[in-house]
Formats: C-alpha cells, sequence, structure tokens
C-alpha cells in the first residue's frame, strides 16, 4: 500500500522519479506526488489520480535537481486530493517527506505541533513527521533530527525525507512497511520494491524494522533509532526489467495467466525425487525434525493466499494425516489460538509484506511455534522473519489481482504435502503419483489457456448479468471464493462464493433466471453432490456455466455452458479448475471497461492493518 521511491546521484531525479512511480502504482494509485531539490530550492509538484496525472502535471517544467522522493498512494486518512498526496512539507518549505504506512499517534503529535505554531495543510497523519523533524532540526541537524522524530512516532513507517538546507542527503526509515537500497553506480535508487530498482541495479540492500539510513551520493550509513551502527549484507536480484513488462499482452493479468505453466515449474523444478515419491525443500531442511514432531498445521493468510491455504489444509489433513486449520490473518491474530511449540505455522503471501500476515507471524513465533513462509518475493519481511520457508519463485506479479502466484502456491502445498505425508503415513507410490501428477500440470494448463477463446465467447453471453454465484466442494469449494474474488474485484460486479452443500440452507432463494451460477464441478469424489446441485440450481430456472472434466457428457446435458479442463488427481484439480475462472473474470473486466490490472480502491500488498 502506497509506494515510495527516491534517488540520490548524478543524473536529473525527476524522470526517474517518475519511472520508479510507474513501476510502483501498483501498491497504490489514487494519487502521486514528488519533490525534488532543484538548486537550493524544494519543488513539490502533486496531483490526484494516477502517475499519469502527476506527469501531465509536470508537463514541460524543466526540474533538474540530482536528488528527490516520491510517493504514489492509497488512501488511509484522509481522501485522495492534492493537498493530502504525498509528498508533505514542513512550514519552511524545507523538508519534505514521503510516507507509507500509518502513524497511530498523529493526533496527539498534531496538537503538540499545533501548539508549537506549526501549519498544516493536509488531513493525513503523514504530515505531522515533516513538522516534526522541523521542529528538532531548529536546534540539530537534520539526521539527528530525524531520529529524534522518530522516538516519539509511534505506529509502521517506510519513510523517505529530504531537506533543501542539507541538500545532499536522503535519509530514509522503516518499521513494518518495506524499503529496499538499491546501489548503483555514483547513485542511489531508494524504493517499497525492488519493482522500481531493477532498470538500474540488481545490487540491493533489505533494510529491517527500526533501522535509520543516510544516504548521499558516494556512500550510506545504517544506523538504529539510538545511532548505532548496523551492518547490512548485499542481495543480488535475478529479477530482469523484462520481467516486469508487459511483452505483448494487453494486460499484465493477462500476461500473469498465461504465464502459469511456466512459473509453476519454476517453483517446482529441482525439488522433488520422482522416484522416491520424495519432496526436498532446501528451504525448510533445518527445521525438518520440527515438523516431524508437530501435532497441529495452522495456515494463515489473507485473500487469495488464504483460499490456496485452504486447498493446502484439505492435502495436508488428507495425504499427510495432520491437524490443519486456517485462518484469516487478521482474525488469527485478534482470536486466542491454541498453538504451542508442537504448531507448525505456515504464513502464504505473495508480496511478504501484507501486515496482518505478519503480525500473526510474530504472533505465532511468540507463543513458540515453528513458523513457515511460503512467500515468492525474495527478501520480503515475511520471508525474512519466518523460522524457514519455500519460495514459490512465480516471478514478479505485478497486477492487482494474483493468478500465477495462486497456482504456485497451490504446487508448493503439493510438495509440502508430500513432504510431510511422507514423514507420516503416505506410501511410497503414493508420493510418487502425486509427484508424477504435479509434473504434468504446466501442460495441462496450457491445453485450458488454448481454449480462452472459447472463455470469452461465455463472457460475452454473461457479461451484462450483475450478480454471480460460484460454487464447489471439498477441493475446489476455496476455488469457488477464488473465482467469486477474481470477478468481484475485476469487475465490481456481486459474486459470492458458496460451499456447494450450503445452497440449500439458505442461498438458493436468491437464484432466478438473472442468477448465473458457476459450478466447478470436475469428476472428483464429490462429483454426484455436485451434479444434483446443478440440477437444483437448474430446477429453479438458474443458469448454469459448468467447470467440468474433459470427457464428461452429462454435465453437458444440464448445464447452460461447460468449460473442461484436462483430468487430474483429485488434489491437483484445483490448480487446473481456476485457470477458466481467472480467464472468465479477466474478459467479464474488459468486457464491462474496467480497469483490469489496477482495479478501483485496491492495492497490491497491504501493508496496513
Ligand atoms: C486477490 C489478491 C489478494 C491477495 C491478498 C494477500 O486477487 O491478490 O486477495 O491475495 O491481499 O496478499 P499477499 O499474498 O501479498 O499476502
Amino acid at each position: 500500500m502506497c509506494g515510495i521511491v527516491g534517488y540520490i546521484g548524478n543524473k536529473k531525479a525527476c524522470p526517474i522519479l517518475l519511472e520508479g512511480l510507474r513501476q510502483l502504482e501498483y501498491r497504490g494509485y489514487d494519487s502521486a506526488g514528488l519533490s525534488v531539490i532543484d538548486g537550493e530550492r524544494l519543488r513539490t509538484i502533486k496531483s490526484v489520480g494516477r502517475v499519469q496525472e502527476l506527469e501531465n502535471k509536470i508537463g514541460e517544467r524543466n526540474i533538474s535537481g540530482e536528488i528527490g522522493i516520491a510517493h504514489t498512494r492509497w488512501a488511509t486518512h484522509g481522501k485522495p486530493s492534492d493537498k493530502n498526496s504525498h509528498p508533505h512539507n514542513d512550514c519552511q518549505n524545507n523538508i519534505s517527506v514521503v510516507h507509507n504506512g500509518i502513524i497511530e499517534n498523529y493526533r496527539e503529535l498534531k496538537e503538540f505541533l499545533i501548539k508549537k505554531k506549526h501549519k498544516f495543510s493536509s488531513e493525513t497523519d503523514s504530515e505531522v513527521v515533516a513538522h516534526l523533524v522541523e521542529e528538532f532540526n531548529k536546534k540539530v541537524d537534520f539526521k539527528t533530527a530525524v531520529l529524534e522524530a522518530l522516538k516519539l512516532i509511534k505506529g509502521t513507517y517506510g519513510l523517505a525525507i529530504i531537506s533543501s538546507r542539507e541538500p545532499d542527503k536522503i535519509i530514509v526509515a522503516r518499521n513494518g512497511s518495506p524499503l529496499v537500497l538499491g546501489i548503483g553506480k555514483g547513485e542511489y535508487i531508494i524504493a517499497s520494491d525492488t519493482s522500481a530498482i531493477v532498470r538500474h541495479t540488481d545490487k540491493v540492500i533489505y533494510f529491517d524494522d527500526g533501522e535509520v539510513a543516510e544516504i548521499k551520493k558516494d556512500g550510506f550509513t545504517v544506523t538504529n533509532i539510538k545511532n548505532k551502527s548496523v551492518k547490512k549484507d548485499v542481495t543480488i536480484l535475478d529479477w530482469t526489467v523484462e520481467r516486469t513488462q508487459k511483452e505483448g499482452f494487453d494486460h499484465f493479468m493477462l500476461k500473469e495467466i498465461f504465464e502459469q505453466p511456466e512459473a509453476i515449474l519454476d517453483s517446482i523444478r529441482g525439488r522433488y525425487i520422482s522416484a522416491k515419491g520424495a519432496a526436498k525443500l532446501g528451504g525448510i531442511e533445518n527445521v525438518i525434525a520440527r515438523i516431524r514432531e508437530a501435532e497441529k498445521i495452522m495456515i494463515v493468510a489473507c485473500g487469495t493466499a488464504r483460499l490456496a491455504g485452504m486447498v493446502g489444509a484439505c492435502m495436508l489433513e488428507e495425504y499427510a494425516g495432520i491437524a490443519t486449520e486456517v485462518d484469516y490473518a487478521h482474525e488469527f491474530r485478534y482470536r486466542k489460538s491454541v498453538i504451542d511449540e508442537k504448531t507448525v505455522l505456515i504464513a502464504i503471501s505473495q508480496s511478504g509484506e501484507t501486515a496482518d500476515t505478519l503480525a500473526a507471524v510474530r504472533e505465532a513465533k511468540e507463543k513458540g511455534a515453528l513458523t513457515l513462509g511460503i512467500v515468492n518475493v525474495v527478501g520480503s519481511t515475511i520471508a525474512r522473519e519466518t523460522d524457514a520457508g519455500v519460495y514459490t519463485h512465480s516471478g514478479p506479479e505485478i497486477a492487482v489481482a494474483s493468478t500465477k502466484a495462486f497456482t504456485s502456491q497451490l504446487a508448493v502445498m503439493a510438495l509440502i504435502t508430500v513432504l510431510f505425508g511422507r514423514q507420516r503415513q503416505m506410501s511410497l507410490v503414493t508420493g510418487q503419483r502425486i509427484i508424477k501428477e504435479l509434473e504434468r500440470i504446466p501442460s495441462k494448463i496450457k491445453q485450458i489457456l488454448a481454449e480462452d477463446k472459447e472463455i470469452l465467447k461465455i463472457a460475452k453471453k454473461y457479461h451484462k448479468y450483475k450478480n454471480f454465484a460460484y460454487l464447489g466442494r471439498k477441493y475446489n469449494h476455496p476455488i469457488a471464493f477464488e473465482g467469486a474474488i477474481k470477478l468481484k474485484e475485476l469487475t465490481y460486479l456481486h459474486a459470492e462464493g458458496f460451499a456447494s452443500g450450503e445452497m440449500k440452507h439458505g442461498p438458493i432463494a436468491m437464484i432466478d433466471e438473472n442468477f448465473p451460477c458457476v459450478f466447478v464441478a470436475p469428476s472428483d469424489s464429490v462429483y454426484e453432490k455436485n451434479f444434483s446441485g446443478i440440477q437444483e440450481i437448474k430446477a429453479r430456472k438458474g443458469k448454469v456455466i459448468a467447470i467440468a472434466t474433459r470427457g464428461d457428457k452429462e454435465i453437458a446435458k444440464v448445464a447452460d455452458d461447460v468449460i473442461y479442463i484436462p483430468k487430474t488427481l483429485e488434489m491437483l484439480t484445483p490448480i487446473l479448475a481456476v485457470i477458466p475462472l481467472q480467464l472468465f473474470a479477466y474478459h467479464m473486466a474488459v468486457l464491462n471497461k474496467k480497469d483490469v490490472d489496477k482495479p478501483r480502491n485496491l492495492a497490491k500488498s497491504v501493508t496496513v492493518e
């Protein structure tokens, strides 16, 4: 949520900042702004709307400074407007601040600063930082003033601050919101994530909570808030610029849907031994003995990632015989869940920065549980704070709606099931069967992707309807929810996911000829139940789009439309069944003229509670 970027070097800062903002726009896109120190003058330009609006506003203006900060916003305090956009400046227009996070005690700080005659010009929590630094800067130098300010601030922040009175440095600080430093040749780029850095350098430093850095053209120092020096390691990125481009697709989402065969291959490659029916996950080898002793697994995540957890729980209970619970990370952290040293907590997160999921990890560690992360973004906070984990290696996911990260999470959950299962009750033959089927998944996804035109035809038939129900059972119950999330976030239409057995307990009352149902009904152990469910919908004049296994002719006799998926092992059907639902939601959004990659009100990574 919110993207921040900063530049210091020998080039003009303004174009580099704008380019960085474009890369980070998926983190928030209701307003944007930048500040550059141009000579001795601090120049700040902000605009409500997309980064393009900011660019239009800058237009032909010649902004020639070589140091600056910028921000793309997802509003938390104060509606999107020019004045609430970042950067926020102090009263004298010397100090400029961009902030990602929430300053929890901003009201009391604001009151204190108003008493000291500071004039506020926005409704945001973030503006207090500029005035607080200004207040301390009256007596001490810029960096010390920032340190003093941070001692008073409660809450989460990724901060980048510049001052026209000390125009040779950017001060950055992190607590709870991600911040990465890119190290170039004679230049540095600060950003919320590496997508704004990859085009400049592959050398980065990930900051940890409580760290503050002073960055100059010719070097940088990192300390804690007490100004005690901290040593940092440099990481080399393996993401390339090309992987963050659309490469001929109309939208990132479509590109990412079509990347799924490759993404799944990348997430399983080198991580199993077919002949032994075994999985080998290097990232959790160190904690394998503790996993063997575990009595319970607790999976925490949010949104789509939680649905991957629900499928994973089904896999683990059926094949590894371990009691597994799944919870929303934001519920888990506030309820008194019973977990201890015999619990393995698995946190699933594409970004590795979701605030609630991170808080759940910390809570579980506190209670003595072993924490594992299934994370996509290398070096992200959850990846670093969990005791061990498995990267999904799906590559950068830019579209706000998660697709390839989800199917890679499912593939990794299947490997984890084999690993945990073979430690317990799973036979060699079962292990071999799962692995063999998993290896075939990428080519089966390709077969579904080849049907895209048929799915578009179905979307054309239904794109004017306003309400949709998504139904599924057992392994595909979470997939019904996932289909519904995709449709609502992309089209803003009303879509609800249900466990299909629940329909008769109330929801079926809604069904009529204007309420189409998407029924996920592959040929699996619950097929007959789903088949009856479809007939019940049809008996009430409901329209049914069925997701079924190729060769199922019976379903075509009752459903209005059928999208076929190849046959696979029941536990792996979700990886295939979700593909047509992603494509259906994508086409529905395009047909309804919605912004596919950046749906309204959303942001890619939710770094605030
Ligand atoms: C929906 C979607 C979200 C995320 C959720 C968790 O398409 O992308 O529901 O799955 O916000 O995000 P991560 O996985 O980054 O923790």
